[in-house]
C-alpha cells in the first residue's frame, strides 16, 4: 500500500474553538501583535512549537499512574536511566526538568567570560544560557544550510573546516566544548549526517575538546540517516541512535520534543568531574539528582516515549507529514525552505515578502496574517528572535527570515495540514496586501517572547 496513515487511533479528543477573522483581530490588537500572548484557547491549530505539546499514548498515559514519587532512588528514575542509558550509552545521566535547564547547568561549569563555543547552530535558548554566563555563542552552518533553495540531505551539518580554523583561531583553551544541534532546529529542522558528527569529533578530539549533542530532535536525525546516508538503509533507527550518541561525549536534552512528553529532559556525559559539578548545581535549583525537577511519574513517561519515538512506522508517517505539507505548498508557489525538515516546515519569507523590508520583520508579518487570516498559530524563526543592534541601534538581520510551522507530535490529522496549505495558499495569493510591523517594546534576551509591535501602515 502506497498510502501512509496516522500510526495510531484516537481515544480522547480535544475541541478546538473557531473564532472570526474580526474577533482575531481584535485578539491581536489585545496581544500587541505577539503570538505568544495570545491565549492558546483563541488559536485554532497551533504550530507555534513541536516542544511539549505531543499526545501522550495510553502506555504514556499508564506509565504516569505507575510514576513511583519517591524522594530518593524512585523506581521510576532507575526505568528512565536504563532507557536513556540504552540509547545514549552515557555514564552519568542526570534529570531536568527541560532542555534549557540542561543548557544552564552545563554552560554555568564550562561557559564564562573568554570562552566561545560554536555549533552547527546554537537554538535560542542555548545561545541565551552560554551568553548569560559571559561566554560567546558561535554558528559555524555550511553554505549550503543557509541557502533555503538548496536541496542537499544534510542541510544541518556544521562547517568542520570552519570549524578547526574557529579552534586554531580562538586558542583550543578558550572552547570548552562544541555541541551538535541534531536536527538542526534554527536552520530549517535539517538533519546531521553520521560522517559529519564523526568528523566533528575526530576534529574535537585533536584539541582535546568535548563534543556534546543537543538531543532534542536525535529520533528524527536518525531517521533522515537511514533514509539518506549511504550504509544505514538496512539499519534499525535504533541502532543508529546509539552509534550517533557514541560518537559524542555528552548531551543535553528536551525530552518534550522526541521523548513525546509534555515536559522533562536531561543532561547526560561520562566525565565523572563534570558529572559531579553539574549535579551539585542540579541541588541548588532543580532538585535531587533522582528526579532534577521531575515527578517520578514525569520520568516513567519518558522512559516510554523515548521507546516509542523509535518506531519506525512512527517515524514514516512523521517525517511524511511534513514532506506533504512541503509539497502541496511548493505546487501552490509558496516559497518555503527546502527540502521540508524533520519537525517544522519553514515558510521563507523574505520571497513570500519581497516588499517588507527586514527592519520591517517579514518573517512576523507573516506570522501576524496566518493567525488573522486562518487562526493559525506559527513563530517566527528570523529577525525577531535573532536580530541584534549594531552600536548605532541599527538592526543586524538573522541570516534567513523563516515562519516556522512547528507540527506537534500525534495531534493533528491529514484534514488538519490540509487546512493549513489551503489557507496558506490564499495568504499567498494576496501577499501584496502585507504590511510590516516595528517593535515599540523589547527585553535585552529572547525577546520575541515578549517584545510589543505594531503595524507599520
Ligand atoms: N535545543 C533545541 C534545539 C530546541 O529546539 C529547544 C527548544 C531547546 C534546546 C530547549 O529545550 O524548551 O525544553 O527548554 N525548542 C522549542 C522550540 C522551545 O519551539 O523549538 P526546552
Amino acid at each position: 500500500m502506497k498510502t501512509i496513515i496516522e500510526p495510531f487511533r484516537i481515544k480522547t479528543v480535544e475541541p478546538i474553538k473557531f473564532t472570526t477573522v474580526s474577533e482575531r483581530e481584535e485578539i491581536l490588537q489585545r496581544a500587541h501583535y505577539n503570538l505568544f500572548m495570545v491565549p492558546a484557547e483563541d488559536v485554532l491549530i497551533d504550530l507555534l512549537t513541536d516542544s511539549g505539546t505531543s499526545a501522550m499514548s495510553a502506555d504514556q498515559w499508564s506509565g504516569i499512574m505507575r510514576g513511583d514519587e519517591s524522594y530518593a532512588g524512585a523506581r521510576s528514575f532507575y526505568r528512565f536511566e536504563e532507557k536513556v542509558r540504552e540509547l545514549t550509552g552515557f555514564k552519568h545521566i542526570i534529570p531536568t526538568h527541560q532542555g534549557r535547564a540542561a543548557e544552564r547547568i552545563l554552560f554555568s561549569i564550562l561557559g564564562g567570560p573568554g570562552k566561545r563555543v560554536p555549533n552547527n547552530a546554537h537554538f535560542d535558548t542555548t545561545r541565551a544560557n552560554i551568553e548569560f554566563s559571559g561566554a560567546e555563542a558561535v554558528d559555524l552552518p555550511t553554505a549550503e544550510g543557509v541557502d533555503p533553495d538548496c536541496l542537499a540531505d544534510f542541510k544541518g551539518n556544521i562547517d568542520t573546516d570552519a570549524l578547526e580554523r574557529f579552534i586554531r583561531e580562538s586558542g583550543p583553551e578558550h572552547v570548552p566544548l562544541c555541541m551538535l544541534t541534531v536536527t538542526n532546529n534554527s536552520q530549517g529542522g535539517q538533519p546531521v549526517s553520521m560522517e559529519n558528527i564523526r568528523r566533528t569529533k575526530e576534529i574535537c578530539q585533536r584539541y582535546n575538546i568535548p563534543l556534546f549533542l543537543d538531543a532534542c530532535r536525535f529520533a528524527e536525525n536518525a531517521y533522515f540517516i537511514k533514509r539518506r546516508e549511504p550504509g544505514y538503509a538496512q539499519r534499525s533507527v535504533k541502532s543508529i541512535v546509539q552509534e550517533m550518541f557514541s560518537l559524542v561525549d555528552g548531551a543535553t536534552m528536551s525530552a518534550k520534543k522526541d521523548g513525546i512528553v509534555n515536559i522533562g529532559g536531561f543532561i547526560a556525559m561520562n566525565d565523572d568531574q563534570l558529572a559531579w559539578k553539574a549535579r551539585n548545581l542540579l541541588i541548588i535549583t532543580e532538585g535531587f539528582p533522582t528526579y532534577g525537577g521531575l515527578a517520578g511519574r514525569d520520568l516513567e513517561a519518558i522512559a516510554v516515549g523515548l521507546e516509542e519515538v523509535l518506531d519506525e512506522h512512527y517515524l514514516q508517517y512523521r517525517i511524511r507529514v511534513m514532506e506533504y505539507l512541503g509539497e502541496r505548498l511548493d505546487a501552490a508557489g509558496v516559497p518555503i525552505l527546502q527540502p521540508p525538515g524533520g519537525h517544522a516546515i519553514y515558510l521563507n519569507a523574505k520571497k513570500f515578502l519581497p516588499h517588507v523590508p527586514v527592519e520591517h520583520y517579514p518573517g512576523h508579518a507573516l506570522s501576524v496574517e496566518l493567525y488573522r487570516w486562518a487562526g493559525i498559530r506559527s513563530a517566527e524563526i528570523g529577525s525577531v528572535m535573532f536580530g541584534k543592534y549594531d552600536t548605532q541601534s541599527k538592526l543586524i538581520p538573522a541570516k534567513m527570515e523563516l515562519v516556522r510551522l512547528a507540527i506537534p507530535r500525534r495531534v493533528y490529522t491529514q484534514s488538519h495540514i490540509d487546512y493549513v496549505i489551503e489557507a496558506i495558499a490564499e495568504i499567498y495569493h494576496n501577499r501584496e496586501k502585507i504590511g510590516g510591523y516595528r517593535i515599540v517594546e523589547e527585553p535585552p534576551m529572547l525577546r520575541h517572547f515578549t517584545a510589543k509591535f505594531e503595524p507599520i501602515r
